[in-house]
């Protein structure tokens, strides 16, 4: 069953989900999505696990700026390692999808030791490119100008494959169509400035799960294959028929390779 849950704090309140009990997995999301994209993961959450998946400041129930004065995406980490505290988790798996793997290395960096596993799927350790970050200006003058639906618009022929069920595609329309705008822009600026993480990698000494769509059209696999091979201690799994939300186009692979990867750490 999974449980709604937020927490008031100083600076803004923090929205999850959870389900399960045990040892502590923290699934990150991806933009402009929120919380809700690992419903498919919290129905199959192994016994001994527990999953918890917050939102983003300014996504799904999250609102304010929790960190005292941090921005970009420091400001999400920070919220996330507050969310910790607030559970009393020491350590966890942190599991990031695209912007929530970039989220997840802003994590690494400011609290290693409180990984205790890293799972990164379908998202890149560089920083934008000059054409990247041009992208990200003409996204933020069609989110001023059309508003977030018409960000779905254009984002979802890269965020699923063409084979994607109808469903599915109306139902992650939906998800970016009711987004914050105000929070949408922090996120493009966040991920616009966010620094290039690749000289990182040979520092993450936990176990780590790298997985990617085989279709991914944001971050491909040559980028999932290069992080894994400069984490010491990483495996890769190519989803099928899969695009960049592989978690919710092939949620039974997807789940199925997270549960052995934590079955195999317990
Ligand atoms: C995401 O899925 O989080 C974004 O597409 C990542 C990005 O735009 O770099």
């Amino acid at each position: 069953m999974v449980r709604e849950r937020e927490l008031e704090t100083p600076g803004g309140r923090i929205a999850w989900i959870e389900a399960g009990a045990g040892w502590p997995v923290v699934l990150l999301h991806a933009f402009p999505l929120h919380s809700s994209m690992w419903l498919p993961q919290l129905a199959r959450v192994p016994d001994g696990w527990r999953f918890i998946a917050p939102d983003f400041p300014g996504f799904g129930r999250s609102a304010g700026f929790l960190d005292g004065g941090r921005r970009g995406l420091d400001a999400y980490a920070a919220a996330v390692g507050g969310l910790m505290d607030a559970l009393e988790i020491d350590a966890a798996v942190i599991a990031g999808l695209s912007m929530g793997g970039y989220v997840a290395f802003a994590l690494h960096r400011a609290l290693s030791a409180r990984f205790s596993g890293l799972v990164l799927a379908d998202t890149r350790a560089q920083a934008d490119t000059p054409a990247g970050r041009d992208g990200r200006v003409r996204m933020r003058e069609l989110l001023a100008r059309s508003g977030p639906a018409a960000v779905a618009d254009e984002m979802l022929p890269r965020l699923l494959s063409s084979g994607a069920d109808a469903a599915l595609v109306a139902q992650v329309r939906d998800t970016i169509a009711g987004a914050d705008p105000a929070g949408i822009d922090a996120a493009i600026l966040a991920m616009m400035d966010r620094p290039d993480s690749t000289a990182d990698l040979p520092h993450i000494s936990c176990g780590t799960l790298v997985l990617v769509g085989k279709e991914d059209a944001i971050t491909s696999v040559a980028d999932a294959d290069a992080m894994q091979r400069a984490i010491p201690r990483a495996t890769l799994t190519v989803v099928p028929h899969a695009g960049h939300l592989s978690n919710l186009e092939q949620p039974d692979t997807f789940s199925r390779a997270l549960a052995d990867f934590l079955i195999a750490r317990a």
